[in-house]
């Protein structure tokens, strides 16, 4: 006889946690990637909002919530324009963020621009990890010039992230 819904869950399921999503972006890619995740991964976390960037802050950090840093590269190796506010924010406002758990999706241009390769993702994992925020697992980077979609990888790496950040 079944003991109860428990055991249909899959492993490492989180009822009670929120993954939050900011997404930093100029032309949408990072936007779609984020939006495909929170669709696929509903049966991992159910609780998924994606938050633009714009108009936050450091207190964003402060919610209790498991996050994902999604964001693109612009100009040289810069921090979109919807970001700018919240990394000036992470250097100019620096509070401690030892409590927070972070992933990272830096999306960039290898072919067109090798020497910046994802810096916008990179600038927020140091200045996050300056903080004392802690990065589970590796920073994941979609390069616009291979092959590899930018969805399809990005909903595998999550769902590989999930596993390491709920375990
Ligand atoms: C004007 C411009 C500048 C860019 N600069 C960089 C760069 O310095 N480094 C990089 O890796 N990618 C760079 N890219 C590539 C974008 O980051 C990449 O195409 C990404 O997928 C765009 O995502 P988004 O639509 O979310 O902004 C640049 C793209 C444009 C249009």
């Amino acid at each position: 006889m079944s003991t109860g819904a428990w055991e249909a869950l899959p492993r490492g399921y989180a009822p009670h946690m929120q993954l939050k999503i900011l997404v930093g972006t100029v032309t949408g890619n990072a936007m779609s990637v984020a939006q495909a995740i929170q669709l696929d991964c509903t049966d991992l976390v159910p609780n998924i909002a994606v938050d633009p960037m714009d108009g936050l802050d450091i207190g964003v950090f402060e919610q209790g919530a498991l996050f994902l840093v999604c964001t693109s590269t612009t100009g040289a190796g810069d921090v979109p324009d919807n970001a700018q506010a919240l990394y000036a924010s992470l250097l100019n406002e620096p509070r401690y963020l030892g409590a927070v758990r972070y992933g990272l999706i830096a999306l960039g241009d290898a072919g067109a621009h090798a020497a910046t390769f994802a810096e916008g993702g990179l600038k927020f994992d140091a200045a996050l990890q300056d903080l004392g925020a802690r990065r589970i697992g590796e920073v994941f980077t979609h390069d616009a010039s291979g092959e590899e979609d930018a969805e399809a990888a990005g909903i595998a790496w999550c769902r590989s992230w999930l596993a390491l950040a709920l375990a």
